[in-house]
This record gives C-alpha cells, sequence and structure tokens, in this order.
C-alpha cells in the first residue's frame, strides 16, 4: 500500500510537470483528485490494511493526497497569473519631468549687472552695515542735528539696552559707505556700494519700507560736473543701450554742493517710446562732508551719486509693482 502511495506521488508530480495547457491540467486533476481519481481509489482500499499498519497508511496517504493538491493549486494560479509584460520597460514616448531650475533673484542679478558695469570704469566694490549710527548716517554727511531727514517718524532707530552714546539705526541711505570708505582710506578712490535701506514708509506700488541703493563715490584731484555726468552718461548707455539718454535737474542734498536728480530716459522695449525714470540724486562732494573724514578738501574734489535698484529693475523690465520683487511668487519671478 505504501508503495503504491509513493508511486501515486512521484508519478503525479511527473505527469503534472508535463501538462500543458487548461485542458491537460484537468485531465491530470480527474486522474489524480477526482472522484475516481487514483487517490479516491487507494482511500478506498484503506479499508483493507491490516490495524497495525494503518496509521502509517492513513498519515502517508493524507500527505500524498496534500501534496498532490498543493502542488495542482500552485499551476493552477501560475496558469491564471497574466500574461508577462514583454515590451521594453522603459517607455521612451512619455513626456519627461522637467527638474525645477532655481535661478538668482531679478534684484541680486540687476545689482551683479550693475556692479559689473562700473567696475569696467575702474569703480571697486564697497559695503557697509545696515544697522548704523547717526555719526554716518547722518552727521559726517553733512546732515545736521536739527534736519527733519532725522525724525524718528522717518527712520527706524533701533533700542538700544546699553544706551550707549551712539543710538543705532538701520540706514536709511547707502551714502552712510562713503563715509565708512572716506575713514579708511585715502584718496584717490572709486567705489560703488549696492546695499539694503530701510524707511519706514507706507506700502504701496512705489514704496516699501526696506530696499536697495547702489552708491557712487569718485574722489580725485579736479573732478568735475562734466566727469559726473560722463560716468552717469556711460552707465545708462552700457546698462539700458546706446539710445539711452541722461538728465540732471537742480536738488539739494546736505552732502553734495552742487546737488541734482538724476533721471534717464529708456525704451523698455524695442519699437516702444523710451520715457524719462527719475533714478535718483548726485551731486559734488560737499567740502564740510571730506572735512569730517579728514580729506583735505582743497586738494579733494568728487562727485556722489545714489540710485534706487528697484527702480532700476522695474524700469528695465517694466514691473510696475514694487511689492513683486518682495513677494517671491516663484510663477512671478520665473517671468525675469
Ligand atoms: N542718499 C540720497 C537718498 O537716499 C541719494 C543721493 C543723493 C546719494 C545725492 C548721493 C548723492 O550720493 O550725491 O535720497
Amino acid at each position: 500500500m505504501l508503495d503504491r502511495l509513493n508511486t501515486i506521488e512521484s508519478e503525479g508530480l511527473a505527469a503534472l510537470k508535463q501538462a500543458a495547457g487548461a485542458d491537460a491540467l484537468e485531465q491530470w486533476r480527474v486522474r489524480y483528485l477526482g472522484t475516481k481519481g487514483l487517490l479516491k481509489e487507494a482511500t478506498a482500499l484503506f479499508r483493507d490494511v491490516p490495524k497495525d499498519q494503518k496509521p502509517a497508511v492513513g498519515a502517508r496517504l493524507n500527505e500524498v493526497q496534500r501534496a498532490l493538491q498543493e502542488a495542482f493549486d500552485a499551476r493552477k494560479a501560475d496558469a491564471g497569473a497574466p500574461a508577462k509584460f514583454a515590451g521594453p520597460m522603459l517607455d521612451l514616448t512619455e513626456p519627461g519631468l522637467s527638474p525645477a531650475l532655481g535661478r538668482r533673484h531679478i534684484l541680486t542679478r540687476v545689482r551683479e549687472e550693475l556692479c559689473e558695469v562700473f567696475a569696467r570704469m575702474g569703480f571697486e566694490v564697497a559695503s557697509g552695515p545696515e544697522l548704523e549710527d547717526e555719526e554716518h548716517n547722518f552727521t559726517k554727511l553733512n546732515i545736521p542735528a536739527d534736519h527733519p531727514a532725522r525724525d524718528p517718524i522717518d527712520n527706524f532707530y533701533v533700542d538700544d539696552p546699553f544706551k550707549s552714546a551712539r543710538p543705532r539705526m538701520l540706514r536709511s541711505q547707502t551714502s552712510t559707505v562713503q563715509i565708512r570708505v572716506m575713514e579708511t582710506r585715502k584718496p584717490p578712490l572709486r567705489i560703488v556700494a549696492p546695499g539694503r535701506v530701510y524707511r519706514p514708509d507706507t506700502v504701496d506700488a512705489t514704496h516699501s519700507f526696506m530696499f536697495h541703493q547702489i552708491e557712487g563715490l569718485y574722489v580725485d584731484r579736479n573732478v568735475s560736473m562734466r566727469d559726473l555726468k560722463t560716468t552717469l552718461l556711460q552707465f545708462a548707455r552700457a546698462y539700458f543701450g546706446p539710445e539711452a539718454e541722461v538728465r540732471l535737474r537742480p536738488s539739494f542734498f546736505p552732502f553734495t554742493e552742487p546737488s541734482a536728480e538724476l533721471d534717464m530716459k529708456i525704451a523698455l522695449r524695442p519699437g516702444e517710446p523710451p520715457r524719462w525714470i527719475e533714478l535718483g540724486g548726485c551731486g559734488m562732494v560737499d567740502p564740510a562732508v571730506f572735512e569730517s573724514v579728514g580729506y583735505d578738501p582743497e586738494q579733494w574734489t568728487g562727485f556722489a551719486f545714489g540710485f534706487g535698484i528697484e527702480r532700476i529693475a522695474m524700469g528695465k523690465y517694466g514691473i510696475p509693482d514694487i511689492r513683486l520683487l518682495f513677494e517671491n511668487d516663484v510663477r512671478f519671478l520665473g517671468q525675469l
């Protein structure tokens, strides 16, 4: 009986391997596991097995039945599985995911472009602190103690827990860097100083409590107003194109004499008529400023200027609202 079971098992498993296709599998099932199949036959013979052999033969019978059933179930599951995908695993016609590319902020790019244009004219880049004192923001720039520009309403003075002799403030102009540079260096010199400035203005399309300026300072012997205008015109043509024009309007700043308001005429887009935009102030360095930093005003002369960088960026790229530059909406920044 045990021999019989061994044969059914080994022949059954071998036959199952050979069975190809659903029909062959079904035939195999009927032959081995069916109600009139070989296992059923063997089970019927179990009655005649001598009593002492019954436990061993019974166990074996169960074993063989389970082995054949499991092998059959596995084949069936295999046959039912979907055919394996045979083509290439990569669909080369799918549009790809383009990686999100970052870029430098438009103000950063304009600042670097401005510095580069001035560098070609021999100006070095200088910088100074944004947290300043009144000495550098006002006094040494010849802005008297009672001048309205010092009004706390118009400036960000900073609480000073140490009550030091020099009240601190966020600088309201980059002209502070003129003083810082002249205090530490001897003339002649030529610098530009880009940076942030702070004023408690109400935010609207053209005002922000923080914005950027680029300051210029040129000190040498016999510097004249003509040098100033030539430098500004060359800058305008290099940066905005050969059609750009420069206009100086008489004005007043405590640190320059004479002083002027500076406009540039630029075409925003090819074909459009150029228009004047106001960029900032300029003038000849006041002798009182030279004195405050220990330069001899009899020997040294100079010009200075200060532009708003946002103004330049807005003029050059046709940006209608300064707030767009600070909201950092990538849908906007991605267009520039
Ligand atoms: N600091 C001035 C301002 O913020 C701009 C300015 C005017 C700068 C004349 C200068 C200058 O260097 O000579 O309004």
